[in-house]
């Protein structure tokens, strides 16, 4: 069984790059707006994923990242302010892991399943955040859509585990944060866990997730 699990929101806490600084109090503005910051970032950086691949406009996830947070910061008139830019997308590319993740991959690998990353992530971010969370040695793989050209929830995405580790789909156990990555997976034939941490409802869509966790 491979256990692959999406990345960002998931393995790595996305709203901590805003969270870091905001808690730093280096600017008024943002110390009181670095919640908001983090969730339009992540809305919008989701959003652009999604339209770049109907669209057939394909740039990497760095790209989209730094589009997102522009238009954030656009949004909240914070795009002026000395270094917030810089210094968030530095954070972001060294993302540390929620704290329970080193665990819980030694405990997969050590009860015979293998582990992956299936991400939007390029291939340099994943590598980066990766390292910065030291958790190189607990994956056998780490997998970026780049491969493919687009972005999830297109089907070709998915395909890249199967392709990887020359399994079947009810080999792969897919674990997201992200419910409509989860509905995703299930649809395209893959065991599903959705990673709830904050109590939301379950998305209205197709597939529903297998398995919900904390
Ligand atoms: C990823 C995004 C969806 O890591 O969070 O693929």
């Amino acid at each position: 069984m491979i256990c692959a699990f999406d990345a960002y929101g998931t393995l790595f806490d996305v709203a901590a790059a805003a969270r870091i600084l905001g808690e730093k109090k280096i600017h008024d503005s943002f110390t009181k707006n670095w919640q908001k910051l983090a969730e339009i970032w992540r809305t919008k950086q989701l959003q652009y994923t999604w339209l770049r691949t109907i669209t057939n406009d394909h740039a990497d996830f760095w790209t989209v990242t730094q589009d997102g947070l522009d238009y954030a910061l656009k949004s909240l008139d914070l795009e002026n302010v000395a270094g917030l830019r810089q210094q968030l997308l530095k954070l972001y590319w060294e993302l540390k892991s929620y704290p329970e993740v080193p665990e819980v991959l030694i405990n997969l690998r050590n009860k015979g399943y293998k582990t992956a990353i299936l991400s939007n992530g390029s291939p340099e971010m994943l590598n980066a955040a990766v390292a910065s969370a030291s958790i190189e040695k607990h994956l056998d793989a780490v997998l970026s859509v780049e491969t493919v050209g687009v972005f999830k929830p297109h089907q070709k995405v998915y395909e890249i585990i199967t392709d990887t580790f020359h399994c079947h789909k009810d080999e792969v156990l897919f674990i997201s944060a992200n419910g409509w990555d989860v509905a995703a997976a299930g649809g395209h034939g893959f065991k599903t866990i959705w990673v709830n941490r904050m109590g939301e409802p379950i998305d209205e869509l197709a597939r529903k997730p297998q398995y919900i966790i904390k």
